[in-house]
């Protein structure tokens, strides 16, 4: 944000650079910070106009989500290590999102990539992962795997690990301290470059808790004031990649030193509020983007000034069919009559 101030709208002669960049590959697109994923100001729904609300629109990565993020990081560390080729590719345990990044990468890469995905997870996403050449395994578990349970994903993802080492390596983004330096060398700079050091308060949602730990980790570093807010569905959620408070120390990489606080909010307003930024924003937001924007509004109730920074982490098409459950109308009409 060369061109502005923070608090100033951005002149319409000053797009940045990166707009009229040309890609060598698709590597070269993955947000840092010289090619941040894109903020953009809530106008409409912010029930506080003295504070500034941005959502950073994380949909806006190459493969559509924030795990774009810790999948490249990963996949860079195992080439490095010399885990990755002749015949050896990844497999690991997905609610989704980081399953369709790495598949996608790899597959850029020359890698092949079996996903292990709970049942519960959108049909959409199932589909995605086999577009981007994931092979499936479809099993009984909670939506955001916990370690532990036998037949659960990440042991029948490490058991594939174990059985064939000459064909799969597991980077397990739930333990892997890549997925926290994804955050920590990008979307941590990220949000201080773009809000010139004036960000106050940042939301986001916790699943591995990658985000979380490695934003936290540079901000608070910057500017120990700034206030970091995770926001969690209650119990009994369908939101894909999230987790409520009680399976929180399932995440290795969770560490409530960075967090000041974590709101639980009931998870059906991840879907009503998913739908509100769609419709009042033109903000394609999933449902992960709409509990996290709850919590904001809630947070910004007793404040009247600072900069909010709301992690957006993946836009509404991947959940069409969850959003037609929740909101019955949706589902309505949709026939000739
Ligand atoms: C839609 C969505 N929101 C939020 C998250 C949480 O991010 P993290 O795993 O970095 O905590 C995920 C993780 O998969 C996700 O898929």
């Amino acid at each position: 944000m060369s061109t502005t101030t923070v608090g100033k709208p951005i002149p319409k002669s000053g797009a940045p650079a990166h707009r009229t960049r040309v890609y060598n590959d698709i590597f070269e697109m993955l947000p840092d910070v010289d090619n941040p994923s894109p903020m953009v100001r809530i106008n409409r729904l912010n029930p506080v106009k003295s504070f500034q609300l941005f959502a950073k629109l994380e949909w806006l990565n190459p493969l559509g989500s924030v795990k774009d993020r810790a999948a490249w990081q990963m996949i860079r560390d195992l080439e490095e290590r010399g885990e990755l080729g002749d015949g050896r590719g990844i497999v690991e345990p997905t609610s989704g999102n980081t399953g369709i990044s790495l598949a996608a990468l790899a597959g850029a890469r020359g890698y092949s990539t079996r996903a292990v995905v709970p049942n519960k997870v959108p049909k959409e996403k199932k589909i995605l992962l086999k577009i981007f050449g994931a092979e499936l395994d479809v099993v009984n578990d909670a939506l955001c795997p916990a370690p532990g349970l036998g037949d659960g994903s990440i042991n029948l993802a490490k058991t594939h690990a174990k059985a064939a080492r000459d064909k799969y390596v597991m980077p397990n983004q739930y333990e892997n301290q890549k997925n926290v330096e994804a955050h920590l060398k990008t979307t941590g700079p990220e949000i201080w470059k773009q809000t010139e050091g004036e960000v106050t308060h940042v939301f986001t949602s916790l699943g591995t808790c990658g985000t979380v730990t490695g934003l936290s980790r540079y901000l608070k570093k910057k500017d120990a004031n700034i206030r970091i807010y995770a926001v969690q569905p209650t119990e009994g959620h369908d939101v894909p990649g999230l987790r409520n408070i009680s399976q929180l120390e399932a995440s290795k990489l969770f560490d409530p030193s960075l967090i000041d606080e974590i709101l639980e909010i009931d998870y059906e307003l991840a879907y009503t509020r998913a739908m509100e930024l769609c419709q009042k924003e033109g903000l394609m937001a999933g449902p992960s983007s709409g509990l996290i924007f709850e919590g904001a509004t809630r947070v910004l109730q007793n404040e009247r000034e600072g900069c909010g920074v709301m992690i957006f982490c993946d836009n509404i098409f991947k959940y069409a069919s969850n959003m037609a459950l929740h909101l019955k109308d949706l589902g309505e009409g949709l026939e000739p009559r």
